[in-house]
């Protein structure tokens, strides 16, 4: 069995992992081919979902990453059987014996909050704490569970944590979120595939990843409709089975992969992707100048000889620009020529990488939401601090270009979402290792 890159944590960090930093030198142009993992934000609810039947499941194309490992230590305290063989898990939880997702769990991992719905629908009751505060901002949960009342659970929260139950079972509904959420529409979708009747859920979130739930849920004999669009219909079933999915391929490590070759004027072939999952990216990226060829239905071919064009984004929910892609394309704006306006409209406090970048010599003003770019600027190495998954993301991919020697600190926050990531970017020319 292949050796797992993190040992289930103590604590959520393994002790290892927390002081480990990327020593990167710049100037690389990246080329040749690299292949995108699945999606971990496909395969954290796929997760959650195994706690719907007592039957087993088997994911494919599961992530090695810190947040998977999270999430099986999770099923495992709530007493499913979690195997783990490379890139498949197999759940079964046969048994719920404890309906909970400890703090020291969610402290770590946000998404923990995943398991509330399928808790709630499987057993009855659930114990969740709350997930606390995170570095791009509060991201409160009170939509799932306004939605999860909706559905006929009693919500109480005490001492930090979410005490949810049915006494009589779980009801179909009409829920319309407020604003659209990710994991709100996923949780609420996996809490009324076993409520009695139907339930619509209106502005629902439309990201590749619900309806690659949906495609599971269904498997397991769901009645799902809708799922991808802003509403999505489900008719509750008595009890689900055991199934077999192979998660999509994650469509935001594939776009970091394709501003790493842009930014680094080099010529990548991002394969094992989804196209049509980017859309918003290689318009802006094309925008920009850089070009970008469909090589074949699930690879992309990048490369940046020319000038780089500033071009503004602003960040939406699917199939608008990703959040999760505006601090990579914002380094990648500190190497256009002009000024351009990056508007995140998710997130509170999502620029923490700009104050980093601006360390390495970028030119950037942040005025609220919006930060206003001034390129190209020369990049030079420095010692810069991750602070959250893609911020981190967003200081490689600066560091690739910056001249001389750049140290990022903190490498644990990119552990949580890239499997491999040093060694990935070596095997297409970038100078980067891990330091302990
Ligand atoms: C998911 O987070 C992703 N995580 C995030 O990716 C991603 O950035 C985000 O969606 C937006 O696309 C996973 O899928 C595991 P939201 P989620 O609920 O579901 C507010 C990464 O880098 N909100 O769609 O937590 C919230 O504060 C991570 O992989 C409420 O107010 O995001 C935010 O401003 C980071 N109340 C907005 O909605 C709620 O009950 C969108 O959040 C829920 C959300």
């Amino acid at each position: 069995m292949p050796k797992r890159v993190f040992a289930p944590p103590e604590d959520g960090f393994p002790k290892r992992s927390r002081m480990d930093k990327f020593v990167i030198r710049g100037g690389a142009p990246l080329r040749g081919e690299i292949a995108v993992n699945g999606a971990k934000n496909s395969a954290l609810p796929a997760l959650a979902a195994c706690l719907l039947t007592e039957e087993p499941v088997i994911l494919h194309r599961i992530p090695d990453v810190r947040d998977i490992v999270t999430m099986e230590t999770l099923l495992r305290s709530t007493g499913a059987n979690v195997e783990v063989d490379g890139h498949t898990i197999r759940v079964e939880a046969r048994e719920v014996v404890r309906p909970e997702a400890p703090y020291e769990l969610v402290k770590t991992m946000r998404a923990s909050s995943l398991v509330l719905g399928p808790l709630v629908a499987r057993t009855g009751r659930a114990r969740v704490s709350l997930p606390g505060g995170c570095a791009i901002g509060a991201r409160p949960i009170n939509l799932h569970l306004a939605g999860l009342e909706q559905l006929g659970a009693r919500i109480r929260q005490e001492h930090g944590y979410i005490e949810a139950e049915t006494p009589n079972g779980l009801h179909g509904a009409l829920i319309t979120f407020d604003r659209i959420t990710v994991t709100g529409t996923e949780d609420l979708l996996m809490a009324a595939v076993l409520a009695e009747g139907e339930t619509v859920i209106e502005n629902a979130a439309q990201e590749p990843e619900v309806a690659d739930l949906a495609e599971l849920l269904t498997k397991m004999g769901a009645q799902i409709e809708g799922a991808g669009t802003s509403t999505i219909r489900v008719r509750g079933v008595p009890r689900l089975h055991g199934a077999e999915h192979t998660i999509i391929p994650d469509r935001i490590e594939a776009g970091t992969f394709l501003i790493a070759g842009a930014i680094t004027r080099g010529d990548l072939l991002v394969t094992r992707c989804v196209p049509e999952h980017l859309s918003a990216l290689i318009s802006k990226l094309r925008q920009a100048g850089v070009r970008i060829e469909e090589t074949g239905p699930d690879s992309l071919r990048v490369c940046a000889p020319g000038k780089l064009r500033s071009i503004d984004v602003t960040t939406e929910e699917y199939p608008g620009f990703a959040t999760d892609l505006q601090a990579q394309y914002m380094a990648l704006m500190t190497q256009a020529q002009g000024i351009s306006l990056i508007t995140e409209t998710i997130f509170e406090n999502r620029f923490m990488h700009a104050l980093e970048l601006m360390r390495m010599g970028a030119n950037i003003r942040l005025e609220g939401r919006q930060a206003i770019v001034a390129g190209p600027s020369q990049l030079t190495g420095a010692a810069v601090i991750a602070s959250d998954l893609r911020a981190s993301a967003s200081l490689v991919l600066a560091a690739l270009v910056a001249s001389g020697e750049t140290v990022i600190d903190r490498v644990y926050h990119i552990d949580r979402g890239y499997e491999k990531i040093e060694e990935r970017l070596q095997q297409v020319g970038a100078s980067i290792r891990r330091i302990r």
